[in-house]
């Protein structure tokens, strides 16, 4: 009922600045070939956001566009992107690309930019409780977790040098951050049946996304929280693996353990977003797994999007039921996250030369 109510009335919403008329479907009636599209990134807490910056910039001038690309910065972040988002719809967007810091923050200025006729794309992150986001484009985030999940049972597997049971723990994402309870649950539909069965034990008994988050997917945080699961867990215990949601937290982590003499080569943590650091890592023999998200692949994905909403066209979409954001499921397109461990790399970033040259290097 809500989802209905709610396209009801994006549909009359498209009022403002004369040219952004809304058609009955809700798709605008298209604008300036060369307008300013804002894209307002949160901050960099991994390598894909600058790289995500630099592309926009670069592909939205190719494409004719006037780019204004925003990065919240580090301090006071939600309160600076609702700013830097308000500006944008107030310095005349018309499509406005947002990876939210907060979303769940940003009710009020997609009000103001639906109101003024501005088209919203959630970039990678959902936006949520509000009517008022467009599209969706971002890679499979349950797909990414139920591939760390695998990986995480491969490697112990692979490593650890003893059979089941294995001695794990967990860690999720910023819970500020939708897609860090999505990836949590992906992995978790592949690791709760081991844990039940036990195959899995999580030694320190925390299971649930809020006592495995991480504030900010700040590095800090989850050095800090494996420092005292180490301390409480595993004085006495061997730990053979960890679920990492991402690169930054799996090194964070690796520091952790090797700080309490874990043998490294035995130890199973997984990844995601294909950090230089962490595929060294991978190559190196100490993380055991990431994920491919190509952000070139993303950026361009939103760009064709952005593309059919200036003539006015419907932008493809290829999912139209995962993505309920708490008042309607938003139409989304999804990109395939791949795997990667030291065995597949050459083969997964046979089209990203930085990252091909540190595989070739290290064989
Ligand atoms: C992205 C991940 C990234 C994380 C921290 C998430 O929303 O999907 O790729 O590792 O944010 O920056």
């Amino acid at each position: 009922m809500a989802a209905v109510t709610a396209l009801a009335l994006t549909g009359c919403s498209g009022t403002g600045r004369g040219e952004a008329t809304t058609g009955t479907d809700g798709a605008a009636a298209g604008f300036a070939a060369d307008a300013t599209i804002g894209i307002a990134l949160p901050d960099k807490t991994s390598e894909n956001w600058v790289l995500a910056g630099d592309l926009f910039t670069q592909g939205l001038k190719d494409a004719g566009f006037k780019p204004d690309v925003q990065y919240a910065p580090a301090t006071n972040t939600v309160a600076e992107q609702q700013n830097q988002i308000s500006a944008m719809v107030t310095n005349g967007a018309k499509v406005i690309v947002i990876g939210a810091k907060d979303g769940k923050q940003l009710g009020t200025q997609l009000q103001q930019a639906a109101d003024a006729g501005v088209k919203i794309i959630a970039y990678d992150r959902l936006i949520e409780n509000t009517p008022n986001v467009d599209f969706y484009v971002a890679f499979d985030n349950f797909k990414v977790g139920e591939l760390q999940g695998q990986a995480l049972l491969d490697g112990l597997e692979q490593r650890s040098g003893h059979a089941a049971p294995w001695n794990i723990e967990l860690f999720s994402g910023s819970p500020d951050d939708a897609n860090a309870a999505v990836f949590f649950n992906g992995a978790m539909k592949v690791l709760q049946p081991k844990i039940d069965d036990g195959t899995l034990k999580v030694v320190s008994g925390q299971t649930d996304v809020a006592q495995t988050a991480t504030q900010g997917w700040k590095a800090e945080n989850a050095q800090s929280r494996m420092d005292s699961l180490m301390v409480a867990n595993y004085a006495s215990t061997p730990i053979d693996g960890v679920l990492s949601p991402n690169d930054t937290l799996a090194r964070a982590i690796i520091t952790s353990v090797k700080g309490a003499g874990t043998d490294i080569t035995k130890f199973t943590v997984t990844g995601q977003d294909s950090e230089v650091e962490s595929v060294k890592s991978i190559m190196a023999g100490e993380q055991f797994s990431t994920i491919n998200k190509d952000t070139t692949l993303l950026v361009a994905q939103t760009i064709d999007m952005i593309k059919a909403l200036q003539k006015g066209e419907e932008p493809e979409v290829n999912d139209t039921e995962q993505y309920n954001n708490g008042v309607k499921v938003v139409p989304a397109y999804l990109l395939k996250p791949v795997i990667v461990t030291k065995e597949n790399a050459a083969e997964a970033y046979a089209n990203s030369p930085k990252l091909l040259e540190i595989v070739k290097a290290a064989q």
